[in-house]
């Protein structure tokens, strides 16, 4: 290990996966565990804050020790603590963020706080080193965002969603479709072997606007559903899928693409959960081979959905910045990026 060498120890619990690890200067994963809740959520069909918060509790310190286990380190070895500050649940959030000051202040290591979206904006960085300006398209299950990087740790949002976020669209679709939650995954897997057959609007907004919006097209679905039911027609759920994923992308895709040329960036990252997303992959992949000067970074899908890597990443800039958090720090459900 050399002198200069900067260890951090990320924790993220905002929503329902409780995560921490361990990433050497801000590139290089060294321990990455994630215990999720997904299973004691399904049944309820989407996220119960108090079941959250719960599983936090009991998996948090486990969590850590595993996380230390793996890099076969000790806790007075860390030269920072990042932790996930806000959005997302009150409740869930302060498991994390109560986790973070009791280490920092027993072992008297430095704390930082981080912005949930900035974290998945720099999962891109343990693939690839970060080059100004970017352009990060953010889809999760409560963002959809492009965001303009014209430095480190300086975000501008030039467009976001005035309605249902992407995963948000995604979920809501897949229950209407009866399949489990989270949905995005199981559209994403019968939209392979569907046809986009059925004529679902784009919501383009306003030209020039970077704006998305997605609930005239999760509206449209259930409308399709419900009149095929009435009429007692069927629709392939498979070609619902196609169809529904088909008009996402398109408007994510295009919307990139444009802000790319308009900003004049040098990359384009993807993030959040629905990045994910193969159908999204690929035709960002496709449609990117327009601008051969940009260069496009996605994340392996185990970086894209919520994990304590990313929030370790971009919890090393800020302490490389200088920026620390007080044992005052609270946890922040409506954080502004
Ligand atoms: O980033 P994330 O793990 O949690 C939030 O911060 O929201 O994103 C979760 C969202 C869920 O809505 C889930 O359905 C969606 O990401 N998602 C996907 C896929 N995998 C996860 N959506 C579409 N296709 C996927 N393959
Ligand atoms: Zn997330």
């Amino acid at each position: 290990m050399s002198k200069k060498d900067i260890f951090v120890l990320g924790i993220e619990t905002s929503c329902d996966e409780t995560a921490a690890a361990i990433v050497k200067n801000g590139r290089e994963i060294v321990a990455n565990v994630v215990a999720s809740q997904m299973e004691s959520h399904q049944r309820f069909g989407g996220v119960v804050p108090e079941i959250a918060s719960r599983h936090h509790v009991e998996q948090m310190t486990l969590v850590l020790e595993e996380t230390m286990r793996r890099a076969n380190m000790d806790v007075s070895k860390l030269d920072a603590i990042a932790v996930t500050e806000g959005p997302g649940l009150v409740g869930a959030l302060l498991i994390g963020v109560n986790a973070a000051k009791a280490l920092a202040f027993a072992h008297r290591i430095p704390l930082v706080n981080v912005h949930h979206i900035a974290g998945h904006i720099y999962a891109n960085q343990l693939v690839q080193e970060m080059k100004f300006p970017l352009l990060a398209l953010v889809v999760s299950g409560g963002h959809t965002e492009l965001i303009y990087m014209k430095e480190h740790g300086v975000f501008e949002v030039i467009g976001e969603t005035r309605d249902d976020a992407a995963g948000e669209a995604y979920d809501k679709v897949a229950r209407a479709l009866q399949l489990p939650y989270p949905g995005g995954p199981h559209i994403d897997r019968l939209a392979k072997h569907g046809k986009p057959t059925i004529d679902l609007p784009r919501a383009w907004l306003e030209e020039g606007s970077y704006d998305f919006s997605f609930s005239g097209l999760k509206s449209a679905v259930i409308n399709a559903l419900h009149n095929a039911k009435q009429r007692g027609e069927t629709i392939r759920p498979e070609d619902m899928a196609a169809s529904f994923q088909a008009s996402v992308i398109e408007v994510l895709v295009e919307k990139t693409i444009q802000a790319a040329i308009h900003y004049r960036v040098k990359q384009v990252l993807l993030a959040g959960g629905v990045a994910a997303n193969e159908g999204l992959r690929t035709q960002l992949q496709k449609q990117m081979k327009q601008l051969p000067e940009v260069e496009l970074v996605i994340p392996p899908l185990s970086l894209c959905t919520d994990n304590a890597a990313m929030i370790a990443a971009a919890g090393t800039v800020l302490f490389q910045q200088g920026k620390r958090a007080t044992m005052a720090l609270n946890a922040n459900p409506s954080l502004l990026l």
